[in-house]
């Protein structure tokens, strides 16, 4: 799919997402900007506006420290850059986790103020509760279980979990928990891939894999790790492309240009409008 006539595009629905289970892989990657989000949009079925923004566009160590706000802004320029995709904001910790109202209420900011399709939350038992009263209250949400990033300070690192058996349960009483409490999609995020492929034959929701499984109904990247511009990425990223590199590359000539003068030339330069 890479072209759409303007006049019939509608944008992807969570409902839509939610049918895709065991059909079609559902193609996601992550979004800050607008024009970023311009280009995924003809390729991908879901657009996140990941708080892993935090480390990719702002140097933070994790993604702890991201706030409302932040996610509102980067929000609001992907929805202007997008027509198609669905577009799912993540919730930051400590906007959702105190209470179901709490939750509510930052969700409806979020909603209001983006005009996103969903939200994302990261947790699963614990959360059920919460995604729930969301879900009833006409927010769309989209889950995160495995390796949340959010609890970094109580993992301790962001290695990959579940990589013994007997460690299963709990994760997959996680993917239950959320599919039982209405999310309509949940990602997967680094675990074992036997554990990963149990979970997506086992819940009635789409799993959404990244460093989980080819198993998953879908896939997700964060863009600026697939694309190579991200100085340290996971085992589990595959790089489609070394976008550092070329960026450097015009860098270093534009610096040589401004110092030998080379650059503007004429072409870029206004002249005086002629006398008639
Ligand atoms: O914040 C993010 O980008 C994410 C993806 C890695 C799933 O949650």
């Amino acid at each position: 799919m890479s072209q759409h006539n303007e006049a019939e595009i509608r944008r992807i629905t969570a409902p839509d997402i939610r049918a895709r289970k065991g059909g079609d892989p559902i193609v996601s990657l992550t979004s800050y900007h607008a024009h970023t989000a311009r280009l995924l949009d003809n390729y991908v079925d879901v657009i996140l506006v990941g708080d892993s923004l935090g480390m990719v566009m702002h140097g933070m160590e994790t993604t702890v420290p991201v706030t409302l706000d932040m996610m509102i802004l980067q929000g609001r320029a992907v929805m202007r850059g997008s027509k198609r995709a669905l577009v799912v904001v993540d919730m930051p910790f400590g906007s959702y986790e105190e209470s179901p109202e709490q939750a509510f209420r930052n969700a409806v900011r979020v909603l209001k103020e983006t005009q996103a399709g969903a939200i994302k939350v990261e947790g699963g038992v614990r959360l059920a509760e919460t995604i729930k009263f969301l879900t009833g209250r006409g927010v769309p949400v989209m889950g995160h279980i495995g390796m949340t990033p959010q609890s970094i300070n109580t993992l301790g690192s962001f290695k990959a979990l579940a990589r013994d058996e007997a460690e299963w349960g709990p994760f997959l009483d996680d993917a239950r928990a959320v599919a039982q409490a209405g999310a309509f999609s949940v990602v997967v995020e680094a675990v074992a891939e036997p554990l990963a492929r149990r979970i997506t034959a086992e819940i009635p929701i789409p799993t959404i894999g990244i460093g989980a499984s080819p198993a998953c109904d879908g896939q997700i990247l964060v863009l600026e790790d697939m694309l190579g511009l991200s100085p340290k990425v996971p085992k589990f990223v595959k790089q489609y492309g070394n976008l550092a590199a070329g960026i450097e590359e015009s860098i270093k000539a534009f610096a040589a240009e401004v110092r030998s003068r080379e650059f503007p030339a004429t072409a870029h330069v206004y002249q005086l409008r002629r006398k008639p």
